[in-house]
């Protein structure tokens, strides 16, 4: 992250705090979130693209901390689930500047985002039209954006790609339930169609696909404003851009992006002779991503086969991405300094499965050992939110530092919190 240092003796610390002072104050495995590197994100954002709104993707990690920072940054949180939306608002988020998605919004979800006063609603299948504007209230009218589908494959692996024909989100373009959809909203009375939305994927490091969606989405605007005479003000691109995992990869770049992407809006809309659709964009990877970084203490080392596995006192439980996904990710020692040279090590968890692996050969002191700390790097998003207790082990806490100083966020999950939901016998 952003303030990450290390110093003559090894020690590595993060927003001035030191990685081995958290491991002692607050054991290990610990999530450390590093305050001073996600405000700098925000502020990259609404920097690079002032006149857009930014919306941070509440999925990649959200708490009430984490809300408040968001909102003393001037920006917007997209949620996609009532938990989220609770704790949004738990934490004082004002409603207004909530977006909220999901492809599966129960009746529950949708009357609880109406009574909040949620800002925009995202609708993702038709048979939810009739539903929600049955409950806005009589004097109100609810804004929502479409979701729309461009055809488009972009993001790091399958599992992550969501604007294509052949998945579970959004409206297809191309076979016209996108534009069924926007008749029905402009048909109820009580909801406004303030615009469309897409969202293509994640950890997509390519401008190209964002452009070809922005231009096939002002070409539906246009398109509605000659079937129902209104032109709808927003444009919402979604998310998923891509960062730095490893060394010599760059991510998406935000300001290529940026750049690419208003001037595919502008030129396309006075094309159509449209105003200029307001764009909203919701990187969540791209605001926490960095900022994270998961201690771990080592406790086995073994040779096995053709490599050699440090086992950490975590794993797939609080980092399933590589099991999913294929992720792979940088690793290093902190604590100590090293005389010994690199060797490839695979990193390993604690859980009862092979494909408990964190990090695969990776480079760490040949003389690594059990009792050492060390930090994976780049897990702040979709770390602690798709944490588990697998094996019935609590997930790890969440230790936010900024200036010297580190404060616990969200506490280490204990035997009592598992067995708490457990009725007895
Ligand atoms: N907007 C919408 C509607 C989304 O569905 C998502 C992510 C985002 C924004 C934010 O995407 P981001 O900027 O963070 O890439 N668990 C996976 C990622 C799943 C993303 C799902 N939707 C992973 O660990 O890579």
């Amino acid at each position: 992250s952003a303030t990450t240092r290390v110093t003559a003796t090894g020690d590595v610390t993060i927003g001035g705090v030191s990685l081995t002072e958290i491991a002692h104050r607050f054991g290990t495995p610990s999530y450390v979130i590093d305050e001073t590197d996600v405000r700098l994100r925000c502020r990259a954002y609404r920097a690079a693209l002032p006149d857009a709104e930014i919306a941070y993707a509440a999925k990649a990690f959200l708490c009430r901390a984490m809300a408040d920072w968001m909102r003393t940054e001037g920006v917007s949180l997209d949620v996609c689930s009532g938990g989220e939306l609770a704790v949004a608002r738990s934490a004082g988020f004002p409603a207004r500047r909530i977006i909220m998605h999901g492809n599966a919004k129960t009746p529950a979800e949708l009357r609880r985002a109406v009574d909040e006063g949620v800002g925009r609603i995202v609708v993702d299948n038709v048979g939810e039209i009739n539903r929600l504007a049955a409950l806005v209230p009589i004097d109100r009218r609810q804004k929502v954006l479409v979701r729309v589908t461009p055809d488009i494959e972009a993001g790091a692996h399958p599992k992550i790609r969501t604007a294509g024909e052949d998945q579970k989100f959004g409206l297809s373009v191309l076979s016209g339930a996108a534009g069924d959809a926007v008749a029905r909203v402009l048909n109820q009375p009580r909801l406004e169609l303030a615009g469309l939305h897409c969202h293509l994927g994640s950890q997509i490091d390519d401008v190209e696909p964002y452009e070809r969606a922005a231009r096939i989405l002002v070409g539906e605007m246009a398109r509605i404003r000659d079937t129902h005479r209104v032109v709808l003000p927003e444009l919402d691109l979604g998310g998923g851009h891509g960062i730095a995992y490893l060394p010599g990869t760059e991510g998406l770049g935000l300001e290529r992006f940026a750049d690419a992407v208003v001037t595919a809006i502008t030129e396309r809309a006075a094309g159509f002779g449209l105003p200029v659709p307001r764009l909203i964009v919701e990187p969540g990877r791209a605001i926490a991503g960095t900022a994270g970084t998961t201690l771990y203490r080592v406790v086995a080392v073994k040779r096995g086969g053709s490599r050699t596995f440090v086992a950490v006192d975590g794993g797939m439980s609080d980092n399933p991405r590589p099991a999913l996904y294929g992720s792979r990710y940088t690793v290093r020692l902190a604590g100590r300094v090293s005389r010994e040279g690199p060797r490839p090590f695979t990193v390993v968890g604690h859980h009862c499965e092979t494909g408990d692996t964190i990090a695969e050969d990776v480079p760490l002191p040949a003389d690594l050992r059990p009792g050492d700390l060390v930090a994976l790097a780049a897990t702040g998003a979709y770390h602690h939110s798709m944490a588990s207790t697998y094996n019935l082990m609590g997930r790890p806490p969440v230790v936010a530092v900024r200036d010297g100083r580190a404060r616990l966020l969200v506490r280490r999950e204990m035997e009592q919190d598992l067995m708490r939901r457990d009725v007895g016998l």
